[in-house]
């Protein structure tokens, strides 16, 4: 099993100095967290949701830079091995959110970066994701919250559960990368943590309430 114990702490460290243990982290804190945004970044190369796109086919012959692609042909497009590839990225297949501190797109020094966007995981042309921005804000938020917030470890019970291991290299298949359930930790990071997470929980109900109308027993 792979952890980053590190990468946490070094959020935590970011998201303590910017935020402090007042209060809950906000959208606006984004801009002064360039470690988080690193990480969301770097989350997003090593492994993209949808690695291959969703699939698209030609409606005409086409000839793009000496290759004949015929009508109806399925075209994918790699985002993983765009993300992967050594010629553009150090040590492609190490998780190292810095890579993103040290260029812009994460890039090795004297790679061409020219054809890059930082956006590649959401696809490409007129069919790109229309979610684009509901999903970066959600991110954003979960991201920052969920690292001020909590601990999280490998799970202790890993042992008496070896059906459930950590893995970072095991899927359900499909379209997109999800991975398999896997125990793990998530503790408070202090009591004023958890008792600040407990009253944003309150403040939040009212605007909740009409969709809690039918919880089953455990969410209550
Ligand atoms: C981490 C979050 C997400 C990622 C990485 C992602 C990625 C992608 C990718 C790669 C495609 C294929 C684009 C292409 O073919 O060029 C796609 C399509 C699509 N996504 Fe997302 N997506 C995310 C979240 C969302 C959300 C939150 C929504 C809706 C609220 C959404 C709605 C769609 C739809 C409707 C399409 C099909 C668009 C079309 O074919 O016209 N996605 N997404």
């Amino acid at each position: 099993m792979m952890c980053y114990p590190e990468v946490q702490l070094k959020a935590q460290v970011e998201l303590d100095s910017v935020v402090g243990t007042e209060r809950l982290p906000q959208m606006d804190d984004i801009g002064d967290l360039p470690y988080i945004q690193s990480i969301i970044k770097e989350v997003h190369r090593f492994y993209p949701t949808v690695p291959l796109a969703i699939p698209h086919a030609t409606t005409a012959n086409e000839s793009i830079e000496g290759y004949f692609i015929p009508e109806g042909s399925t075209i994918f497009m790699n985002i993983y091995g765009i993300y992967h590839d050594e010629e553009m990225y150090d040590k492609p297949n190490v998780f190292r959110p810095e890579r993103f501190l040290e260029s812009e797109y994460g890039t090795k020094p004297g790679a061409d970066n020219t054809g890059l966007r930082p956006d590649f995981h959401f696809g490409s042309g007129r069919r790109i994701c229309p979610g684009i921005h509901l999903a970066n804000n959600t991110i954003i938020m979960n991201v920052m919250n969920v690292l001020w917030a909590f601990n999280l470890s490998k799970s202790n019970s890993d042992s008496r559960n070896p059906s459930m291991p950590i893995t970072l290299d095991d899927f359900v298949q499909g379209i997109s990368l999800v991975p398999k359930p896997f125990k793990c930790d998530i503790q408070p990071r202090s009591d004023k943590h958890a008792a600040l997470i407990h009253s944003a929980f309150s403040e939040a109900r009212s605007n909740f309430f009409m969709y809690e109308q039918e919880l089953a027993e455990e969410d209550k």
